[in-house]
């Protein structure tokens, strides 16, 4: 029989993974190499490669930077190409963590970054996921994992580009799940909350108030960091939650039920 840790192995899996330079997705990459996974991270400069280098090196697995910019629609094709390629011509896993944010009051907002937040947040996760699913489809087995938000589920403030392109990561998660699950695609999201990268340093800047108020707010009285997301990224990667789909899963010690 098998034993039972090994629902939680990754061992001889591939997974790519967006967004693995730094941050939440450098984390969900190191959770993901530990579990044994052999890993593909795109960045949009050559520090992929020393991203890559470092998880190679603290865990021991085999890992592969790749340079590309999601910002471009018509390059993703052969982004996802060059992924692929690079771990043999197999993905299994998809973690969709690449993001971009702007903070700025809702009437002055500009229209340029509107447009690049939803193009990197949403669009170009649409592109990775259809990309992998029909690969995946063919297999029959994949594993798909989105980076939404808390603002998934509230508007915020200052950020209207952010909230809308991350109420659409929780929606277009569950309508992949809805199309993909019956043929072996799993198709999950995990919210973080408030965590402590680079995305989030100028909130204490830029808007100190709200700072004060959210960090009073979070039951668990601490932001989160990048290596709270690598134990959640490994369940839904693996086929322990084989029958976990289309969810929307808050990772934010406890903000939400507050
Ligand atoms: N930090 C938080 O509090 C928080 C909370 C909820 C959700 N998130 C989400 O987590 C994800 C990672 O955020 P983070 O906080 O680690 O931010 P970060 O700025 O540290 O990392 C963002 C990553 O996205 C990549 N990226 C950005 N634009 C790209 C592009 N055009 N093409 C390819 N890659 C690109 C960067 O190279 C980087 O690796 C994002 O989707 C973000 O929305 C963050």
């Amino acid at each position: 029989m098998r034993d039972f840790m090994d629902l939680f192995s990754l061992k001889g899996k591939k997974a790519i993974v967006t967004g693995g330079t730094r941050g939440l997705g450098y984390g969900m990459a190191e959770g993901l190499c530990r579990a044994g996974a052999e890993v593909a991270i795109l960045g949009t400069s050559e520090k992929v490669r020393e991203s890559a280098d470092a998880l190679a090196r603290t865990t021991g697995v085999v890992v592969h930077g790749i340079v590309g910019d999601l910002v471009r629609e018509e390059e993703v094709p052969n982004i996802y190409k060059r992924l692929v390629e690079s771990l043999d011509g197999q993905a299994d896993i998809l973690v969709n963590c690449a993001g971009v944010q702007h903070r700025c009051v809702a009437e002055d907002f500009p229209m340029e970054e509107w447009n690049r937040i939803l193009r990197v947040n949403l669009g170009a996760m649409f592109q990775m996921s259809q990309l992998a699913a029909r690969d995946m489809l063919q297999r029959g087995y994949g594993r798909i994992i989105n980076v939404a938000s808390m603002t998934s589920f509230f508007g915020s403030v200052m950020i209207p580009a952010y909230a809308a392109s991350k109420g659409g990561v929780a929606q277009l998660t569950k309508a992949c799940s809805n199309e993909w699950s019956s043929r072996g695609v799993t198709v999950n999201a995990i919210a973080p909350g408030y965590m402590e990268t680079k995305l989030t340093s100028d909130m204490k800047a830029k808007n100190p108030d709200q700072y004060e108020e959210v960090t009073a707010r979070i039951p668990m009285h601490r932001w989160g960091k990048a290596e709270d997301l690598a134990g959640i990224t490994v369940f839904l990667a693996s086929d322990a939650a084989e029958y976990i789909t289309g969810a929307v899963i808050p990772v934010d010690g406890g903000y939400l039920a507050k």
